[in-house]
């Protein structure tokens, strides 16, 4: 079977090449390195020691799109591609909504005239905005978002949605990602974010390696245990099976499914502080600073559905998390330097 992955040079789209390419796919990737190198794709290809196919082109440009599904015969497709900084996306909607949602567009047309009908989309937990209950089950509403990328993922759910309903043959995954972290075993793949990190992880990598100098604690007075932010921090190679599960769905028809995919615990800001100390051998700086507007106290999920249904479970722990992160940093301290 021969899998589109679109932003595939991306984190969590290059460890999921390799779980493709370790399960005997073809993998073709499109991706116009926006925010991504190609080394990581050549990476990606030495650690599941088989070759991919890769495209350098932009999933907004329907002649680009045209040309890959006539030339190469695609039977599934998986959509990374997109903008994805929160904050920029509040700075710079536009942007947003033109590569996120135009680009799927252009996706999906180009799929429906090439006749492929089976697609696997990149959601997020942002989605359910503010929960009212945890953990977060699939049948908990969607929720309001709190800025323009979240309302894209929220929209896009609703696109594939409709195309479901117009046309009940195409088999459609909704995969809810909560907080991916972590990286590859070997070391050779991982997040390599631009400039200063926005996300928890990669700042706190960030500082362990000495290129930042202590982690801001957004807000110490949520009401969870130690009063810090709660999340549900899930390894990026267990996200990544999670794609090869939801393929293996789809051969058997799957039609429309959504299912998160998270471990189903939660841990605080200073849990990962000292998960991360414990990986690199050494105390980690951090002050406590006021919240970051748009968060929220609590989020980990119930993923028992993807568990029922799909025979996923997330198998990594949080020190294989910090552990993995560590040893990326520490051979990649500025990432894919040819970026
Ligand atoms: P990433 O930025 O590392 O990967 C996205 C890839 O898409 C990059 O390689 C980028 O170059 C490419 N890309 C961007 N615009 C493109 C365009 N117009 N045409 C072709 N390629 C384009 O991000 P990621 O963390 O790997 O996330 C992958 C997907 O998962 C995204 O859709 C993201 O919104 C979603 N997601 C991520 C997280 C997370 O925490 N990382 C959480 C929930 C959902
Ligand atoms: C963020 C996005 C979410 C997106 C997800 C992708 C926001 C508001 N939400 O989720 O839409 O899907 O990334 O992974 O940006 N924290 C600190 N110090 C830091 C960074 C973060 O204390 O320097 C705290 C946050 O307050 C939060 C936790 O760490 O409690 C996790 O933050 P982050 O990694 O940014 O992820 P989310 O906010 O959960």
């Amino acid at each position: 079977m021969k899998i589109l992955v679109t932003g595939g040079a991306g984190y969590i789209g290059t460890h999921t090449c390799v779980e493709l390419l370790n399960a005997g796919y073809e993998v073709v990737v499109v991706d116009n390195l926006y925010n991504s190198s190609e080394l990581a794709l050549k990476r990606v290809e030495e650690i599941a020691g088989r070759t991919l196919t890769f495209y350098k082109a932009d999933i907004t440009n329907k002649d680009e799109m045209r040309m890959i599904f006539e030339k190469e015969k695609i039977d599934a497709v998986i959509h990374f591609a997109g903008l994805k900084a929160v904050g920029e996306s509040v700075a710079k909607p536009l942007e947003y909504y033109s590569v996120n949602i135009a680009g799927t567009l252009i996706l999906l047309e180009e799929m429906k005239r090439a006749g492929v009908k089976n697609i696997i989309f990149s959601s997020s937990a942002t989605v359910y905005g503010s929960a009212p209950e945890m953990p977060i089950t699939e049948k908990c509403p969607k929720g309001t978002c709190t800025n323009p990328y979240g309302w894209t993922k929220w929209m896009i759910e609703q696109i594939l949605m409709d195309v479901h309903t117009a046309d009940p043959s195409w088999n459609i995954m909704l995969l809810r990602y909560f907080n991916p972290i972590g990286a590859h075993s070997s070391g050779l793949i991982g997040e390599d974010p631009k400039g200063i990190p926005n996300n928890l992880l990669p700042y706190v990598a960030q500082v362990a390696v000495g290129k930042l100098k202590e982690v801001g604690v957004f807000g110490n007075d949520y009401p969870t245990p130690d009063g810090t932010g709660v999340r549900d921090y899930i390894h990026v190679v267990d996200l990544a099976n999670g794609h090869v599960k939801a393929l293996e769905k789809i051969k058997e028809g799957a039609g429309l499914k959504i299912y998160n995919l998270g471990t189903g615990k939660g841990y605080s800001v200073l849990d990962v502080i000292h998960a991360f100390e414990k990986a690199c051998g050494h105390e980690i700086p951090y002050a406590i600073k006021p919240r970051r507007a748009g968060d929220i106290a609590m989020c980990y999920a119930d993923s028992s559905l993807a568990k029922e249904e799909m025979g996923w479970q997330a198998q990594y722990d949080i020190d294989d998390m910090c552990e993995s992160s560590w040893k990326w940093q520490t051979m990649n301290p500025d990432g894919y330097e040819e970026k």
